[in-house]
C-alpha cells in the first residue's frame, strides 16, 4: 500500500507548534526553503515530494527569508530526529553556521539552489550541493539574444550598432544573479555584438518587482530600450506586464525579453510570442537529484558517484545541465 508522510509547514510558526515526525516512516528528511513564495523553488519542492519514497517522511518548512529562523528550524528538526536535511539557504554566504550545527549532530546536509561558499562546504565532509551552472545559463541567454539581433536587423531600433539593454537582476549576493548577468553580456561581446547597459536593478526574483522596475525603466529611458535581460522568468513576466501596459506587443510594437528558469507560465508566454526565450533551470531534475542523494544519506547507504542520476563531482557537487528554449521567429 502506498504510504507517504508529508508534513508541510508553510507558515513560520514551527517553533511554537508541536512538530513530531511520523513513527511509521523508516527515514525522516527535513526540507527548508528560503521562501515558499518563490515559484521556482516550489517546483523543486513539489518534485522532491513527488519522488520521495513511501517509507520516507518529509517535513517541509518555510524559512520566510530569515536566516536566524532557518537556523532555529534546523536545530528543531535535528532535535526531532531527522536523518538528513535538504537546505535552500536564506543567505548562501553564511552557511558556515548551519554547517557547524549539522556537523555537531553528524546529520548529512544537501544544499540546493543557493551554493554555499567553497570553504564553508569543505568544513564538513557530509555536506553536498545540487544545483546548476549559472555560467552556462548566462551563456545560453546571451546566445538567444545574439541569434535574435543577428537575424533581425530592425531590432537595433536606433541603428547605432549597439544593443541598449536593461537588466533585471535577481537577489544581490546570489551566485545566479552575478554569473548569469556576467556570462550573458560576455557571450554577446564574444559574438561581436556591442552592448550598452541603460539601467539595472535587483527585483529579488519577484514578478511584482520586475513589473515595477520595468515601468520605471520605461519612464526613464522611453523608447531607447532595445532588449530586456532578466535573471529569472518571474521578473521577466512582470516586465512583460509593464511593457504591455505601455503598449508593447500590439500593433507591431515588440521588445525582446529573455528570462531563466523555463517555468510553465514563461513557456506559455513564449508560445504567445511575448517572451523571446528562456533558459532551463531544471527544477524536476534538481529535485530528483536532491532527494536521491538525501535518501541515500539518510539510509546510510554507500554512494556510488557514477550511479546517481547525475555523477557527483569533487565528492560533493551535482550539476544539472541547462538548455535554451526559444520560439524561432524573425521579426523582419
Ligand atoms: C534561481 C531561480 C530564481 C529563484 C532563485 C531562488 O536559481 O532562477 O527564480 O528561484 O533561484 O534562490
Amino acid at each position: 500500500m502506498k504510504r507517504k508522510i508529508l508534513i508541510i509547514m508553510l507558515c513560520v510558526g514551527l517553533l511554537h507548534s508541536p512538530l513530531t515526525l511520523s513513527e511509521k516512516a523508516d527515514i525522516h528528511i527535513g526540507v527548508m526553503v528560503y521562501n515558499t513564495a518563490d515559484t521556482f523553488m516550489m517546483t523543486i519542492v513539489n518534485e522532491i515530494e513527488r519522488l520521495s519514497d513511501n517509507n520516507t517522511s518529509l517535513t517541509v518548512l518555510n524559512s520566510a527569508n530569515d536566516q536566524n529562523l532557518q537556523a532555529k528550524q534546523m536545530k528543531t528538526l535535528i532535535e526531532k530526529g531527522v536523518d538528513a536535511l535538504i537546505i535552500n539557504a536564506v543567505d548562501r554566504t553564511s552557511c558556515i553556521y548551519l554547517l557547524k550545527i549539522a556537523k555537531k549532530s553528524d546529520v548529512p546536509v544537501v544544499f540546493i539552489n543557493r551554493e554555499p561558499l567553497r570553504e564553508d562546504m569543505e568544513s564538513y565532509n557530509r555536506a553536498y550541493y545540487v544545483g546548476t551552472q549559472p555560467q552556462q545559463q548566462g551563456m545560453l541567454c546571451g546566445e538567444i539574444i545574439a541569434d535574435y539581433f543577428l537575424t533581425t536587423p530592425s531590432a537595433d531600433k536606433n541603428g547605432d550598432g549597439i544593443i541598449q539593454y536593461v537588466l533585471l537582476k535577481g537577489e544581490e549576493g546570489h551566485q545566479d544573479t552575478y554569473l548569469r548577468s556576467l556570462y550573458c553580456i560576455e557571450t554577446l561581446q564574444n559574438k561581436g555584438i556591442k552592448t550598452e547597459q541603460l539601467g539595472s536593478e535587483s527585483g529579488d526574483w519577484k514578478k511584482t518587482r520586475g513589473q515595477q522596475i520595468m515601468a520605471s525603466f520605461l519612464a526613464e529611458y522611453e523608447n531607447n530600450i532595445e532588449c530586456v535581460i532578466s535573471n529569472n522568468d518571474d521578473m521577466a513576466l512582470g516586465a512583460i506586464d509593464a511593457l504591455k501596459a505601455a503598449g508593447y506587443f500590439t500593433n507591431g510594437r515588440y521588445m525582446p525579453v529573455v528570462g531563466v528558469d523555463a517555468t510553465p507560465p514563461a513557456l506559455e508566454a513564449m508560445e504567445d510570442g511575448v517572451l523571446l526565450g528562456t533558459v532551463l533551470n531544471d527544477a524536476r531534475l534538481q529535485g530528483a537529484a536532491a532527494i536521491e542523494i538525501a535518501t541515500l544519506l539518510a539510509r546510510k547507504e554507500t554512494i556510488d558517484k557514477e550511479k546517481l542520476i547525475f555523477p557527483m563531482q569533487e565528492d560533493r557537487f551535482i550539476w544539472v545541465p541547462a538548455k535554451k528554449y526559444v520560439k524561432l521567429f524573425n521579426k523582419d
